[in-house]
């Protein structure tokens, strides 16, 4: 995309915000990512199942999704990646059958493209802050679009779920807003049921140690959250101008606890298990709620 930085220079300041709407629909047009995932079957690394399910997954990204930077066969990777996770946490808790299955935060659909391929039968519920990204998810995978609510504990779906996905909310949520979005959860788990969620933990801090990836909160604020890690398995820093919402870091026991408060109990986790970066845990209702 080094042409955008060469028409950058030309073009009068006043335009410039134009200029990354532009780029992001250049990077996700249809063609550009249809030929990322065709380059991504090419990899020799894909089990055939992997290759099958990718095969089937649609293609289209939207220019909004905040998860897609330009390159796909990265962004289709994580997408395979949650999915199998998600397939040992059934082999850790298998369920009698798959039908209702939410996707909170469901982005623009990064997973839930490969989930409702995996689950065929399966009616999908979408739900997000980010109403593009649910007008997009029921738009193009077939999702019962919800708009979410910042506060969890003011929020109902109504139903229960036999699998309910959350990939990266947690990782942005303070020891409140976390406790909340376990017992939402739990509330809205069918009894056998199984949630699975993402976390920071220790493969994050070595990342923000080296400085190998960036984000987003202020240098300042790094010593202090792995300090606080270490201390009492959480650590939380808003980012800047947010409230309430930034980065976590929390250790396997810290979530234990708090989704024991919850009811939760669990039996999946692994450890950097999503995309080599985030934990992954899988929780099932051990009390009802
Ligand atoms: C890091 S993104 C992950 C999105 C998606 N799971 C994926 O993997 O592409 C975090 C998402 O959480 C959403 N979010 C933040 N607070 C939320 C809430 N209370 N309810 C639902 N979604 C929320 C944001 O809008 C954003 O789309």
């Amino acid at each position: 995309m080094d042409y955008i930085h060469k028409l950058k220079r030309l073009l009068p300041r006043g335009l410039h915000p134009h200029l990354g709407a532009v780029r992001r629909r250049l990077r996700s047009l249809p063609a550009r990512t249809r030929r990322q995932k065709e380059q991504l079957l090419e990899n020799t690394g894909l089990q055939p199942q992997e290759r099958e399910l990718l095969r089937q997954v649609k293609s289209e990204i939207s220019p909004g999704d905040g998860m897609y930077v330009g390159d796909g066969a990265h962004y289709f990777k994580v997408g395979l990646s949650a999915i199998r996770c998600i397939e040992e946490a059934l082999d850790a808790a298998p369920l009698p059958f798959v039908k209702q299955v939410l996707d909170l935060p469901c982005g623009h659909g990064r997973v839930l493209r490969f989930l409702n391929r995996r689950f065929p039968e399966a009616k999908f519920t979408a739900s997000d802050l980010d109403r593009k990204g649910v007008d997009f998810c029921a738009r193009h995978f077939c999702a019962e679009p919800v708009y979410s609510d910042p506060n969890p504990d003011r929020f109902s779906l109504g139903r229960r779920f036999d699998l309910i996905w959350c990939g990266s909310l947690v990782t942005h949520l303070n020891d409140r807003g976390i406790r909340s979005l376990l017992a939402f959860f739990a509330r809205h788990l069918k009894p056998d049921g199984l949630l699975i969620f993402t976390t920071h933990g220790e493969r994050v801090i070595q990342l923000m140690q080296n400085q190998e990836f960036e984000y987003g909160i202020a240098a300042e604020s790094v010593a202090p959250i792995i300090e606080a890690y270490r201390k009492e398995g959480f650590g939380f820093a808003d980012y800047p101008g947010a409230s309430a919402y930034g980065v976590s870091l929390t250790s396997p026991e810290w979530i234990r606890r708090a989704a024991a408060v919850s009811g939760l109990g669990e039996v999946y986790f692994r450890a950097h298990g999503w995309d080599d970066h985030q934990d992954v845990y899988g929780f099932t209702l051990v009390e009802a709620v």
